[in-house]
């Protein structure tokens, strides 16, 4: 493999980006194959602080050979990165990974130049710590080799899933790219609840800290369903059913599809705003 074909250049270099480099990185990527853009001295020297093995210049500077490109600009300012990119260098021998969350494949494309090879993904904030879960999207024509080498990148922050029809990554931001917030907000209630209850913010915090971590492990070690897994540990009469009872009788499923698919209509709106 020649080094262009193992060089990633990660550009935009906030949570998302950062947190990329910093999983490369941890997962043994080599650090003088990352290459970091910055755009003022100052970012050039924070950037050196917290990566101080990658190689670091300046857009450029970047993009003047082959290599795998990490877009990870906020969606408002990809399409012009795009474009100053296609009018530096020439597209066709790299690859292309937007995180931008509702810019088209299309756009993409229709910006970076036709034998460009891109692919969309749609990651979450846990991977920051490594446990992120990515969704992955690529149009027929890209070969195995390109999607390869985006599942080696993008897993080396968590989990990845192919999807074959660009209309998922909707879902996908819907369920696992926003449903962190979800969840951080289920904590919050579980914790105020546990504190209406006489417990004190320490101890509800950390019950509810553990309680989360546990079952998202027991869940993850099982072979069981989530359904199976909850009437498990739901007896008749129990204290677990009254609450179970309590939760469907303000029918949790309903209020929890309408979120889903106010997130999925507004990932579908803003995607509409860029076209
Ligand atoms: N955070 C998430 O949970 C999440 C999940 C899935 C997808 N995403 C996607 O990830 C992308 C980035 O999100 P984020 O949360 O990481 O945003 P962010 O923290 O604002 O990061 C974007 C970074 O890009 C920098 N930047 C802007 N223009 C640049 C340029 N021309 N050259 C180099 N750097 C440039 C920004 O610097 P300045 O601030 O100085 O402008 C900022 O540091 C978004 O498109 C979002 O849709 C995020």
């Amino acid at each position: 493999m020649q080094d262009e074909d193992k060089k990633i250049v990660v550009i935009g270099l906030g949570n998302m980006g950062a947190s990329l480099a910093r999983g490369l990185l941890n997962h043994d990527f080599p650090a003088q194959h990352i290459h970091l853009v910055y755009r003022h001295a100052a970012e050039a020297e924070q950037f050196a602080l917290s990566f101080p093995d990658c190689s670091l210049s300046t857009f450029k500077d970047a993009v003047r050979t082959p290599a795998s490109f990490i877009l990870a600009l906020k969606p408002k300012d990809t399409l012009d990165l795009c474009r100053r990119i296609a009018s530096s260098m020439d597209t066709a021998k790299s690859l292309f990974i937007s995180v931008a969350a509702g810019i088209s494949h299309q756009l993409l494309q229709d910006n970076l130049g036709s034998a460009a090879v891109i692919i969309r993904s749609m990651p979450n904030t846990p991977a920051a710590i490594g446990y992120g879960m990515t969704g992955l999207y690529t149009n027929e024509s890209t070969v195995v080799s390109y999607r390869h080498k985006a599942e080696s990148i993008l897993s080396s922050v968590g989990k990845t899933l192919w999807l074959n029809d660009e209309s998922a990554l909707d879902a996908v931001t819907a369920l696992s790219g926003s449903g962190p917030a979800y969840l951080f907000y289920f904590m919050e209630c579980l914790q105020k609840s546990g504190q209406a209850l006489g417990l004190n913010n320490e101890q509800s915090t950390l019950l509810t800290l553990e309680m989360i971590h546990g079952a998202a492990k027991l869940a993850l070690a099982s072979e069981a369903s989530f359904a199976e897994l909850r009437s498990n540990v739901t007896s008749k009469g129990g204290t677990t059913e009254a609450a179970i009872n309590s939760l469907s009788s303000n029918d949790l499923q309903r209020l929890i599809t309408e979120a889903l698919n106010s997130a999925a209509e507004r990932s579908k709106e803003i995607s509409q705003s860029f076209q």
